[in-house]
């Protein structure tokens, strides 16, 4: 149903609907900058180095769902303080380019082993019109087959993410780690733990 691919090896250019999943799906962290879901995907399209990532393409050829998967010694995405002033303005693109950048960009190299190999996974999305028909599960099951890591780690997940929480247990994931947030931020963000979860082949 879903046809797997990089998204480097695409016939178009995806990131205009690469960043539409992208702004739709990691929303209320990125209400600060806009509350308008277009103006975050235009300002954000530039930043996916597309040989990181993976997209699933529907029957009709339009991108369902999207993740990338690095060796956690790159970034899958890189940030332009240029491009984010362009379309969020002075004030919020250059707080953008800072706060995000650091976010966004590190890298989760050097767990306990420092020499082990393992992918990281990362921006996992499915446009809302496709949630539900296993396009998630399609790209991070392709993952898990062919990319050349014995682990894989996905970090950062809301413990209250009930869909993303299902999708990595449904795959095997287990817990690792788990952060708690301050009483009062918890109930601001409606959020408890930060979960990290790990899959060994
Ligand atoms: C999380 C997300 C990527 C799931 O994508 P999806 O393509 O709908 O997932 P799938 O159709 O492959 O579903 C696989 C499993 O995930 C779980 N799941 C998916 N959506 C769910 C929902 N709304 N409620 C509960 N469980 C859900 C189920 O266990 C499902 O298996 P099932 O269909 O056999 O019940 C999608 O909801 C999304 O883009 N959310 C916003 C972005 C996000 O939170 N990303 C994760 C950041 S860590």
């Amino acid at each position: 149903m879903f046809t797997v691919i990089r998204a480097d090896q695409l016939k178009f250019n995806p990131r205009a609907q690469m960043s539409r999943i992208f702004a739709e799906g990691f929303s209320q962290w990125l209400g600060y900058f806009s509350k308008d879901n277009e103006a975050i995907a235009r300002a954000f399209a530039h930043m996916f180095v597309l040989n990181q990532f993976y997209v699933a393409i529907t029957d009709e050829g339009t991108i369902a769902a999207m993740a990338a998967c690095t060796d956690g010694t790159v970034s899958s995405v890189k940030l332009n303080s240029t491009e984010l002033r362009k379309h969020l303005g002075l004030l919020k693109g250059t707080v953008a380019g800072f706060v995000l950048k650091k976010e966004f960009e590190a890298t989760k190299a050097a767990k306990d082993d420092a020499d082990a190999v393992y992918g990281s996974i990362e921006f996992v999305g499915t446009a809302p019109e496709c949630r539900g028909q296993g396009a998630a599960s399609a790209i991070v099951r392709h993952m898990l087959d062919y990319a050349p890591f014995e682990q894989f780690f996905i970090e950062e997940v809301a413990d209250t993410n009930t869909p993303a929480m299902n999708l990595y247990h449904k795959l095997g994931f287990q817990e690792y780690k788990r952060k708690s947030l301050p009483a009062k931020r918890a109930a601001k963000i409606g959020i408890n733990h930060i979960v990290s979860l790990k899959y060994v082949k």
